[in-house]
């Protein structure tokens, strides 16, 4: 009885959220897109007269020159910039405050991101204790706690994954406890973004293939959430069919430019949809493992995905089916349930094409409490899910996640 109530009271706060955040001022980043694109950033920069910039990145993306070539474009364009580039995977609060205070004592303008979801979200996340000098990052997590506008970020993404330069959200590792946990609100969307393939050719296999079932994760979660909008809806099938339709390719020849760019729009189309319409239990079961063993995020998404699918049954078919039909994978004549199940397949022979393990083996026995306890406390009772699970469910998921 307690737990029916519980769920009715749920279900009517992710109606009033979902439909009340409609109203909400949404906007998308300027995009700059096309390869070379990314030598069109001065032009930005000088229009609206922002300078020096901080430049964030990782220690991987200097070492490989990657980094190198945006600052060469800002040097041609004498553009002043100042570098951070101790940003790691998952990034820390203490990271966080790090860069915030670069930022500061270099009396910057604006953040330029170019790095994957790491990089991007430690600069969003940066850029939102600016805004809020007051709140620790730890009360800025959770949905509409930065309300102020920040500073300019601007996001150039060299995975095609998170889709980080498109949504509300950044994720960050709390350095002391390893909880990893989202700040979404509206001020953290990047206002430009650069989807140059160029920056992605060089992606080793297995983060090209980690980071593109992120992007499927993001997809296939949106489109299972209650109250998602039809234009979303469309998104989502976009995304799915260009994922099964490039991965593959990028995966075996890198530098396949055409499919790069097709890889980055998916990631940037299933994060303008998952930012509007939630996720499900995915990706806060991905959280802990990232935050507790440092697993890369793709991956343990593209473990858990199709478990989880698995585990909903019947109730998630029909719209399962749907995107079985918007990739490709459908056959004409089969029932939901048939069509659900060759989604399913599917996404297990994509994972094992793309050298992704079938489970999780680090998982120890005396984590699980937590990871449930944290998985909850992101999904509930936020995310508009198909079936609200409790402590029960999570632990059989995990179970199998880990079998
Ligand atoms: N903000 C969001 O909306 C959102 C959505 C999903 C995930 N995330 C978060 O993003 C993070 C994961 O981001 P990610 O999957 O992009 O990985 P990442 O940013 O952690 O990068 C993974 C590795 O790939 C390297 N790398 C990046 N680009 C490269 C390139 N072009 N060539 C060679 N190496 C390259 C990096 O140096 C790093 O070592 C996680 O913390 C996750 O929780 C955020
Ligand atoms: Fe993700």
């Amino acid at each position: 009885m307690v737990r029916i109530l519980k769920n009715i009271t749920y279900r009517i706060f992710q109606f009033c959220f979902y439909y009340g955040s409609r109203l909400l001022p949404w906007r998308e980043p300027q995009i700059l897109k096309g390869p070379g694109s990314i030598a069109k950033l001065p032009e930005i920069l000088h229009a609206e007269k922002i300078s020096p910039v901080l430049v964030v990145t990782d220690q991987q993306l200097i070492k490989i020159g990657l980094a190198d070539r945006l600052l060469k474009t800002l040097n041609e364009a004498h553009i002043a910039y100042h570098v951070f580039d101790a940003v790691e995977a998952n990034p820390s609060t203490e990271t966080v405050e790090t860069l915030r205070n670069f930022f500061i004592e270099k009396s910057c303008r604006a953040f330029v991101a170019i790095g994957g979801g790491s990089v991007m979200d430690a600069a969003k996340a940066a850029a939102a204790r600016i805004a809020r000098p007051k709140k620790s990052l730890a009360r800025l997590g959770g949905f509409l706690k930065v309300i102020r506008r920040t500073p300019t970020v601007i996001a150039i993404p060299t995975t095609a994954g998170t889709g980080s330069e498109a949504t509300i959200v950044a994720v960050v590792t709390d350095s002391e406890t390893h909880r990893k946990y989202a700040i979404s609100d509206l001020p953290l969307i990047p206002r430009f973004a650069v989807l140059d393939p160029e920056l992605t050719v060089g992606l080793p296999p297995s983060v090209t293939a980690a980071t593109g079932m992120d992007a499927l994760t993001h997809a296939v979660e949106s489109y299972l959430c209650r109250f998602v909008s039809t234009r979303c809806r469309r998104y989502c099938k976009e995304t799915v069919a260009l994922i099964f339709q490039n991965l593959p390719v990028v995966f075996e020849n890198g530098n396949d430019l055409a499919a790069r760019q097709n890889m980055l729009t998916a990631s940037y189309l299933a994060g303008v949809a998952f930012t509007r319409s939630g996720l499900n239990y995915i990706h806060p079961i991905a959280h802990t493992l990232g935050g507790l063993y440092r697993i890369p995020h793709g991956l343990a998404n593209a473990v858990i995905l199709p478990k989880a699918l698995d585990y909903y049954g019947k109730i998630v078919h029909k719209k399962l089916s749907e995107l079985a039909c918007a990739a490709g994978l459908a056959v004409e004549g089969q029932t939901d349930s048939e069509a659900a199940s060759v989604f399913i397949e599917a996404i297990i022979r994509l994972n094992r094409a793309l050298n992704i393990p079938d489970r999780i083996t680090e998982i120890r026995d005396e984590d699980i409490p937590k990871m449930i306890d944290w998985a909850l406390r992101e999904a509930n009772p936020f995310y508009p899910v198909p079936k609200i699970y409790g402590s029960k469910e999570l632990r059989e998921l995990i179970d199998r996640i880990r079998a």
